[in-house]
Protein backbone atom coordinates (compact mmCIF):
# COMPACT_ATOMS: atom_id res chain seq x y z
CA UNK A 1 0.00 0.00 0.00
CA UNK A 2 1.57 3.92 -1.02
CA UNK A 3 2.25 5.39 2.22
CA UNK A 4 0.46 8.25 3.05
CA UNK A 5 1.53 11.79 2.31
CA UNK A 6 2.27 14.06 5.89
CA UNK A 7 2.27 18.02 5.80
CA UNK A 8 5.95 17.15 5.35
CA UNK A 9 6.43 15.41 2.61
CA UNK A 10 7.03 16.94 -0.59
CA UNK A 11 4.25 16.71 -3.13
CA UNK A 12 4.77 15.32 -6.51
CA UNK A 13 3.12 15.73 -9.80
CA UNK A 14 0.85 13.03 -9.61
CA UNK A 15 -0.55 14.60 -6.82
CA UNK A 16 -0.88 17.93 -7.83
CA UNK A 17 -2.87 16.57 -10.36
CA UNK A 18 -4.65 14.14 -8.75
CA UNK A 19 -6.04 17.09 -6.01
CA UNK A 20 -7.13 19.29 -9.29
CA UNK A 21 -8.89 16.66 -11.04
CA UNK A 22 -10.82 16.07 -7.89
CA UNK A 23 -11.14 19.90 -7.17
CA UNK A 24 -11.99 20.82 -10.52
CA UNK A 25 -15.02 18.22 -10.56
CA UNK A 26 -16.28 18.52 -7.54
CA UNK A 27 -16.65 22.13 -8.61
CA UNK A 28 -19.55 22.37 -11.02
CA UNK A 29 -16.99 23.93 -13.98
CA UNK A 30 -17.79 23.36 -17.64
CA UNK A 31 -14.80 21.97 -19.65
CA UNK A 32 -15.11 22.99 -23.56
CA UNK A 33 -12.07 25.32 -24.13
CA UNK A 34 -9.12 23.25 -24.80
CA UNK A 35 -10.03 20.52 -22.56
CA UNK A 36 -13.10 18.07 -21.98
CA UNK A 37 -12.85 16.56 -18.27
CA UNK A 38 -11.19 17.59 -15.31
CA UNK A 39 -7.90 15.40 -15.47
CA UNK A 40 -6.73 17.30 -18.31
CA UNK A 41 -7.38 20.41 -17.59
CA UNK A 42 -5.55 19.79 -14.14
CA UNK A 43 -2.60 18.75 -16.88
CA UNK A 44 -3.16 22.25 -18.85
CA UNK A 45 -2.44 24.11 -15.56
CA UNK A 46 0.00 22.06 -13.82
CA UNK A 47 2.37 21.41 -17.07
CA UNK A 48 2.09 25.20 -17.66
CA UNK A 49 3.23 26.11 -14.13
CA UNK A 50 6.12 23.64 -14.14
CA UNK A 51 6.42 24.22 -18.13
CA UNK A 52 6.53 21.06 -19.24
CA UNK A 53 5.93 20.24 -22.50
CA UNK A 54 2.23 18.67 -23.55
CA UNK A 55 3.84 15.41 -24.06
CA UNK A 56 5.75 15.27 -21.58
CA UNK A 57 6.89 11.38 -20.60
CA UNK A 58 4.86 9.97 -17.72
CA UNK A 59 8.29 9.94 -15.43
CA UNK A 60 7.41 13.15 -14.63
CA UNK A 61 4.67 12.24 -12.85
CA UNK A 62 7.37 11.44 -9.50
CA UNK A 63 9.04 14.96 -9.78
CA UNK A 64 8.55 16.43 -6.43
CA UNK A 65 7.32 20.14 -6.17
CA UNK A 66 8.86 22.66 -4.59
CA UNK A 67 6.31 24.76 -2.14
CA UNK A 68 6.85 28.03 -4.62
CA UNK A 69 5.34 25.74 -7.66
CA UNK A 70 3.06 24.41 -5.42
CA UNK A 71 1.65 28.06 -4.25
CA UNK A 72 1.84 28.73 -7.92
CA UNK A 73 -0.93 25.67 -8.88
CA UNK A 74 -3.17 26.26 -6.14
CA UNK A 75 -3.45 30.18 -7.52
CA UNK A 76 -4.23 28.52 -10.57
CA UNK A 77 -6.86 26.15 -9.35
CA UNK A 78 -8.30 28.54 -7.36
CA UNK A 79 -8.52 30.92 -10.18
CA UNK A 80 -10.18 28.46 -12.55
CA UNK A 81 -12.73 27.74 -9.91
CA UNK A 82 -13.60 30.72 -8.02
CA UNK A 83 -14.04 33.27 -11.37
CA UNK A 84 -14.78 30.18 -13.77
CA UNK A 85 -12.16 31.71 -15.58
CA UNK A 86 -11.33 29.04 -18.73
CA UNK A 87 -7.45 27.53 -18.09
CA UNK A 88 -6.00 28.63 -21.42
CA UNK A 89 -6.95 32.31 -20.15
CA UNK A 90 -4.85 31.72 -17.15
CA UNK A 91 -1.82 30.50 -19.29
CA UNK A 92 -2.35 32.68 -22.24
CA UNK A 93 -1.92 29.43 -24.18
CA UNK A 94 -3.88 27.15 -26.55
CA UNK A 95 -3.33 24.62 -28.82
CA UNK A 96 -4.99 24.23 -32.32
CA UNK A 97 -4.30 21.45 -34.78
CA UNK A 98 -1.19 20.61 -32.65
CA UNK A 99 0.25 24.02 -32.69
CA UNK A 100 0.28 26.95 -29.86
CA UNK A 101 -1.68 29.97 -30.11
CA UNK A 102 -1.28 33.07 -27.62
CA UNK A 103 -4.77 33.67 -26.54
CA UNK A 104 -6.07 36.04 -24.11
CA UNK A 105 -9.65 37.77 -23.50
CA UNK A 106 -9.57 39.69 -26.95
CA UNK A 107 -10.04 36.19 -28.83
CA UNK A 108 -12.09 33.43 -28.19
CA UNK A 109 -9.86 30.00 -27.09
CA UNK A 110 -9.87 28.07 -30.46
CA UNK A 111 -11.99 24.80 -30.38
CA UNK A 112 -13.24 24.65 -34.08
CA UNK A 113 -14.02 21.39 -35.21
CA UNK A 114 -12.66 22.98 -38.80
CA UNK A 115 -9.26 21.59 -37.20
CA UNK A 116 -10.03 18.02 -38.22
CA UNK A 117 -10.30 19.13 -41.91
CA UNK A 118 -7.67 21.26 -41.99
CA UNK A 119 -5.47 18.31 -40.28
CA UNK A 120 -6.86 16.09 -43.60
CA UNK A 121 -5.64 18.96 -45.76
CA UNK A 122 -9.71 19.76 -46.59
CA UNK A 123 -9.69 16.71 -48.48
CA UNK A 124 -11.83 15.58 -50.58
CA UNK A 125 -13.25 19.12 -50.39
CA UNK A 126 -10.04 20.67 -52.16
CA UNK A 127 -8.97 19.15 -55.21
CA UNK A 128 -6.24 21.15 -55.51
CA UNK A 129 -4.23 23.17 -53.39
CA UNK A 130 -6.09 26.34 -52.67
CA UNK A 131 -3.55 29.51 -53.35
CA UNK A 132 -5.15 32.09 -51.35
CA UNK A 133 -7.47 31.59 -48.83
CA UNK A 134 -9.10 33.46 -46.47
CA UNK A 135 -9.72 32.67 -42.88
CA UNK A 136 -12.65 35.26 -42.23
CA UNK A 137 -13.80 36.18 -38.28
CA UNK A 138 -10.07 35.02 -38.24
CA UNK A 139 -9.73 35.78 -34.21
CA UNK A 140 -6.68 34.73 -32.73
CA UNK A 141 -5.45 33.66 -36.81
CA UNK A 142 -5.65 29.58 -35.86
CA UNK A 143 -8.34 28.71 -38.39
CA UNK A 144 -5.88 30.45 -41.26
CA UNK A 145 -2.17 29.83 -39.57
CA UNK A 146 -2.99 26.43 -38.98
CA UNK A 147 -4.16 26.49 -42.96
CA UNK A 148 -1.00 28.00 -43.72
CA UNK A 149 0.91 24.79 -42.28
CA UNK A 150 -1.30 22.82 -44.06
CA UNK A 151 -0.45 24.10 -47.73
CA UNK A 152 2.93 25.29 -48.19
CA UNK A 153 2.99 27.57 -51.03
CA UNK A 154 -0.09 29.27 -49.76
CA UNK A 155 -0.94 32.50 -49.32
CA UNK A 156 -3.40 33.37 -46.50
CA UNK A 157 -5.48 36.54 -45.53
CA UNK A 158 -6.62 36.37 -41.67
CA UNK A 159 -9.54 39.25 -41.58
CA UNK A 160 -11.62 40.47 -38.42
CA UNK A 161 -14.04 43.01 -37.53
CA UNK A 162 -11.97 43.33 -34.11
CA UNK A 163 -9.06 45.25 -33.90
CA UNK A 164 -8.13 43.61 -30.48
CA UNK A 165 -8.21 40.16 -32.09
CA UNK A 166 -6.24 41.40 -34.92
CA UNK A 167 -2.98 42.43 -32.43
CA UNK A 168 -3.49 38.77 -31.00
CA UNK A 169 -3.67 37.30 -34.82
CA UNK A 170 -0.70 39.22 -35.85
CA UNK A 171 1.31 38.32 -32.85
CA UNK A 172 0.54 34.57 -33.75
CA UNK A 173 2.22 35.01 -37.39
CA UNK A 174 4.62 36.21 -36.02
CA UNK A 175 5.27 33.40 -33.35
CA UNK A 176 4.72 31.39 -35.84
CA UNK A 177 7.40 33.25 -38.48
CA UNK A 178 4.77 33.35 -40.94
CA UNK A 179 4.99 36.99 -41.96
CA UNK A 180 6.25 36.17 -45.75
CA UNK A 181 2.53 34.87 -46.94
CA UNK A 182 -0.11 35.31 -43.50
CA UNK A 183 -1.25 38.85 -43.45
CA UNK A 184 -4.32 40.48 -41.41
CA UNK A 185 -6.94 42.93 -42.27
CA UNK A 186 -9.59 44.79 -40.11
CA UNK A 187 -12.76 44.31 -42.25
CA UNK A 188 -16.54 44.16 -41.51
CA UNK A 189 -17.95 41.06 -43.24
CA UNK A 190 -15.59 41.63 -47.02
CA UNK A 191 -15.89 45.39 -46.29
CA UNK A 192 -11.85 45.84 -47.02
CA UNK A 193 -11.30 42.84 -48.65
CA UNK A 194 -12.94 44.55 -52.21
CA UNK A 195 -11.56 42.84 -55.61
CA UNK A 196 -10.01 40.09 -53.77
CA UNK A 197 -10.75 36.35 -54.67
CA UNK A 198 -9.92 33.20 -52.80
CA UNK A 199 -9.99 29.50 -53.77
CA UNK A 200 -10.74 28.36 -50.22
CA UNK A 201 -12.83 30.78 -47.64
CA UNK A 202 -13.07 29.28 -43.91
CA UNK A 203 -14.85 31.10 -41.26
CA UNK A 204 -16.11 30.27 -38.10
CA UNK A 205 -18.07 33.08 -37.10
CA UNK A 206 -20.39 34.41 -34.40
CA UNK A 207 -23.24 32.51 -34.74
CA UNK A 208 -25.01 32.08 -30.98
CA UNK A 209 -28.49 31.81 -30.90
CA UNK A 210 -29.74 34.75 -28.39
CA UNK A 211 -31.28 31.52 -25.77
CA UNK A 212 -28.08 29.66 -25.94
CA UNK A 213 -26.21 33.01 -25.11
CA UNK A 214 -28.52 33.29 -22.45
CA UNK A 215 -28.22 30.49 -20.72
CA UNK A 216 -23.79 30.08 -21.27
CA UNK A 217 -22.03 28.45 -18.72
CA UNK A 218 -20.29 31.22 -16.93
CA UNK A 219 -16.63 30.16 -18.82
CA UNK A 220 -18.15 31.84 -21.81
CA UNK A 221 -18.42 35.33 -20.70
CA UNK A 222 -15.03 35.66 -20.11
CA UNK A 223 -14.81 35.49 -23.95
CA UNK A 224 -15.96 38.43 -26.25
CA UNK A 225 -19.79 38.37 -26.74
CA UNK A 226 -18.96 40.22 -30.71
CA UNK A 227 -17.36 36.51 -31.36
CA UNK A 228 -20.13 34.76 -29.78
CA UNK A 229 -23.54 35.90 -30.03
CA UNK A 230 -25.38 36.71 -33.69
CA UNK A 231 -29.27 37.80 -33.21
CA UNK A 232 -31.84 36.28 -32.36
CA UNK A 233 -31.82 32.93 -34.39
CA UNK A 234 -27.75 32.92 -34.06
CA UNK A 235 -27.45 33.73 -38.10
CA UNK A 236 -27.21 37.16 -38.71
CA UNK A 237 -23.70 37.27 -39.79
CA UNK A 238 -24.22 34.20 -41.54
CA UNK A 239 -27.04 35.76 -43.48
CA UNK A 240 -24.69 38.02 -44.95
CA UNK A 241 -22.35 36.10 -45.67
CA UNK A 242 -24.03 33.98 -47.76
CA UNK A 243 -25.66 37.03 -49.69
CA UNK A 244 -22.05 38.12 -50.40
CA UNK A 245 -19.28 35.17 -50.57
CA UNK A 246 -19.94 34.34 -53.99
CA UNK A 247 -18.14 37.39 -54.93
CA UNK A 248 -14.60 36.62 -53.00
CA UNK A 249 -14.15 33.15 -54.25
CA UNK A 250 -12.69 31.95 -57.63
CA UNK A 251 -14.31 29.67 -60.23
CA UNK A 252 -14.22 26.74 -58.13
CA UNK A 253 -13.79 28.15 -54.97
CA UNK A 254 -15.25 26.45 -51.85
CA UNK A 255 -17.10 27.98 -48.95
CA UNK A 256 -16.80 26.20 -45.32
CA UNK A 257 -18.28 27.97 -42.21
CA UNK A 258 -19.39 27.07 -39.07
CA UNK A 259 -22.50 27.25 -37.31
CA UNK A 260 -22.81 25.07 -34.54
CA UNK A 261 -26.00 25.16 -33.28
CA UNK A 262 -27.87 27.03 -35.61
CA UNK A 263 -27.54 24.51 -38.23
CA UNK A 264 -30.94 23.59 -38.22
CA UNK A 265 -32.28 26.92 -37.77
CA UNK A 266 -30.24 27.77 -41.49
CA UNK A 267 -31.67 24.70 -43.22
CA UNK A 268 -35.29 25.90 -42.87
CA UNK A 269 -34.30 29.36 -43.04
CA UNK A 270 -33.20 28.22 -46.65
CA UNK A 271 -34.83 24.98 -47.32
CA UNK A 272 -33.88 25.21 -51.25
CA UNK A 273 -29.90 24.96 -50.38
CA UNK A 274 -28.34 22.31 -50.76
CA UNK A 275 -25.77 22.57 -47.20
CA UNK A 276 -23.20 19.99 -47.48
CA UNK A 277 -22.73 19.15 -43.59
CA UNK A 278 -19.51 17.85 -42.86
CA UNK A 279 -18.90 14.44 -40.94
CA UNK A 280 -16.15 14.21 -37.94
CA UNK A 281 -14.93 11.68 -35.93
CA UNK A 282 -16.54 12.96 -33.12
CA UNK A 283 -20.16 13.79 -34.49
CA UNK A 284 -21.90 16.68 -35.74
CA UNK A 285 -19.96 19.64 -35.90
CA UNK A 286 -22.24 22.02 -37.60
CA UNK A 287 -19.98 22.80 -40.57
CA UNK A 288 -21.30 23.32 -43.50
CA UNK A 289 -19.84 23.74 -47.70
CA UNK A 290 -21.34 25.72 -50.27
CA UNK A 291 -19.16 25.91 -53.66
CA UNK A 292 -19.63 29.48 -55.57
CA UNK A 293 -21.67 27.58 -58.32
CA UNK A 294 -24.18 26.70 -55.29
CA UNK A 295 -23.62 30.42 -53.99
CA UNK A 296 -24.64 32.22 -57.18
CA UNK A 297 -27.33 29.65 -57.84
CA UNK A 298 -29.06 30.41 -54.30
CA UNK A 299 -28.79 33.94 -54.86
CA UNK A 300 -31.92 35.06 -54.78
CA UNK A 301 -32.93 33.01 -51.83
CA UNK A 302 -30.22 34.95 -49.58
CA UNK A 303 -31.66 38.47 -50.70
C1 LIG B 1 -16.20 32.54 -33.00
S1 LIG B 1 -14.90 33.73 -33.11
C2 LIG B 1 -13.80 32.78 -34.10
C3 LIG B 1 -12.35 33.01 -33.88
C4 LIG B 1 -11.44 31.99 -34.57
N1 LIG B 1 -11.73 31.86 -35.98
C5 LIG B 1 -11.50 30.64 -33.90
O1 LIG B 1 -12.00 29.67 -34.49
O2 LIG B 1 -11.04 30.52 -32.75
C6 LIG B 1 -15.61 34.88 -34.24
C7 LIG B 1 -14.77 36.09 -34.62
O3 LIG B 1 -15.57 36.84 -35.56
C8 LIG B 1 -15.29 38.22 -35.39
N2 LIG B 1 -16.41 38.98 -36.00
C9 LIG B 1 -17.62 39.25 -35.46
N3 LIG B 1 -18.37 39.95 -36.33
C10 LIG B 1 -17.61 40.13 -37.44
C11 LIG B 1 -17.82 40.79 -38.69
N4 LIG B 1 -18.97 41.43 -38.96
N5 LIG B 1 -16.83 40.77 -39.61
C12 LIG B 1 -15.65 40.13 -39.34
N6 LIG B 1 -15.38 39.52 -38.16
C13 LIG B 1 -16.36 39.49 -37.23
C14 LIG B 1 -15.13 38.38 -33.89
O4 LIG B 1 -14.40 39.53 -33.58
C15 LIG B 1 -14.43 37.07 -33.52
O5 LIG B 1 -13.03 37.24 -33.45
Amino acid sequence: MPATPTNTDPVTVEQILTEGQLLFETSDLYFGHGTDNAWDEAVFLVFYALDLPPDADRSVLNQQLTDIQCKAIHQLFEQRIRDRIPAAYLTGRAWFCGLPFAVDKRVIIPRSPIAELIMSGFHPWCSTEPQRLLDLCTGSGCIGIACAYAFENAEVVLSDICADALQVAQQNIQQHDLAARVSAVQSDLFENLADQKFDLIVSNPPYVDADDYASMPDEYFHEPELALASGNDGLDFTRRLLREAHDYLTEHGVLIVEVGNSGEALDRLFPSVPFLWLEFSEGDGGVFLLTRDQLLEHRESFE
